[in-house]
């Protein structure tokens, strides 16, 4: 068999993301509050901890491990760990705000991570400001810069779009993705978290809204190529760009769910817009625990993973968990 980890549903789990910190040098609008509080450090899986778990779920059947944060990069030592990850038999990637990416590229590269999601929501200074509460475009955008010369096999753009933030900068984006040979996926906002800048339902910007209007500039082929993860690309006739849409909200993608997520305090997360979940850290901390009864238990947890999330922008956000205890 392929994996020993199936649903209810009969969703095969091939594809992990592991959450290696909540922390982040960023604070974007659409993922956590301002005053964000962190967690302690006694409650974050050291890296050997991680090490332990990814190795299990490859066991198990995971053929791609992702890592995300927080900010990925901002994680003490996270070369140790990738350089590990890197000799499994997994396909390694990784989503990062950009910001680390001028030193880290290219060890990144040698380590064996094949692909690179960059988020980039703007190229307007001002506008960055705003969406990260920071001032680094310009060292994201010098990342973006390495992250080209390093040579990975993909390296995909994802922009969340906002009506009144930067809807109107679509356009924009394709052409800098096009310039340099990127993906780049637009994506709706998903009501993680209680957040207090925009209305999540007046910034909702429909994902079939965005590809007509890109439709007025550039023919766009659906194309069945995947990478693994919810979105759906296009390509152009003349590029070798591909624009991806993560829709949650208009065109749901969970009956093909193929993952689940560690999040950096151990816990094993069946779906990101649900609740449950097993203790993936007591269970390795615990004495008791053989190394065959936590494989039993994830195995096991597979039976918790829901059908489905049900996010609704016009209700107060069912999910409090903020969208870095994740990583997405
Ligand atoms: P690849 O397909 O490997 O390129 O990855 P990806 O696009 O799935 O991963 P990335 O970390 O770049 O995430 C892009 C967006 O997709 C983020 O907003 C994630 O929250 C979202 N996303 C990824 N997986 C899921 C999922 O299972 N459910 C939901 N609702 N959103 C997801
Ligand atoms: N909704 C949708 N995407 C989000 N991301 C962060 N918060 C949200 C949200 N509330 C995106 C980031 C990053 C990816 C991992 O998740 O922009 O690209
Ligand atoms: Fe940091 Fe990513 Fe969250 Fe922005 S979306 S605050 S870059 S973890």
């Amino acid at each position: 068999n392929d994996t020993a980890l199936i649903d209810r549903f009969g969703r095969h789990v091939h594809y992990l993301r592991l959450s290696v910190t909540d922390r982040c040098d960023f604070r974007c609008v659409y993922c956590m509050s301002e005053q964000m509080k962190f967690l302690p450090r006694e409650q974050v899986l050291s890296l050997e901890e991680m090490l332990t778990l990814a190795q299990l779920f490859v066991e198990l059947g995971v053929r791609k491990i992702r890592l995300t944060g927080g900010e990925p990069l901002v994680r003490r030592n996270i070369l140790w760990l990738i350089e590990r990850l890197g000799e499994l038999p997994v396909e390694l990637v990784l989503t990062t705000n950009g910001s680390q990416l001028q030193r880290f590229a290219q060890p990144l590269r040698r380590a064996g991570v094949s692909r690179l999601n960059i988020s980039l929501d703007t190229l307007n200074p001002e506008r960055f400001r705003g969406l990260t509460r920071s001032d680094r475009l310009q060292q994201v955008l010098a990342g973006i810069d390495a992250a080209c010369e390093a040579g990975f096999d993909r390296i995909k753009l994802n922009t969340v779009v906002l009506h009144g933030r930067n809807e109107d900068e679509v356009p924009a984006l394709v052409e800098f993705a096009r310039a340099r040979g990127l993906d780049i996926s637009f994506i709706e906002e998903m009501p993680l978290g209680q957040i207090s800048e925009h209305d999540r339902a007046e910034a909702f910007c429909s994902s079939d809204t965005l590809r007509e209007r890109l439709e007025q500039r550039y023919t766009l082929m659906p194309t069945a190529e995947r990478t693994g993860g919810p979105s759906r690309y296009y390509r152009m006739a003349d590029s070798n760009s591909r624009i991806g849409f993560i829709s949650p909200h208009s065109h749901n993608f969970c009956a093909d769910c193929n993952r689940v997520r560690l999040t950096a305090e151990g816990r094993l997360l069946l779906c990101l817009g649900n609740e449950h979940s097993l203790d993936l850290r007591a269970l390795l901390r615990d004495p008791e625990c053989s190394s065959e009864q936590l494989r039993q238990a994830v195995i096991d947890a597979m039976q918790l993973k829901p059908e489905r999330h049900h996010f609704d922008l016009d209700d107060e956000p069912q999910i409090l968990r903020f969208m870095n205890m994740t990583g997405g």
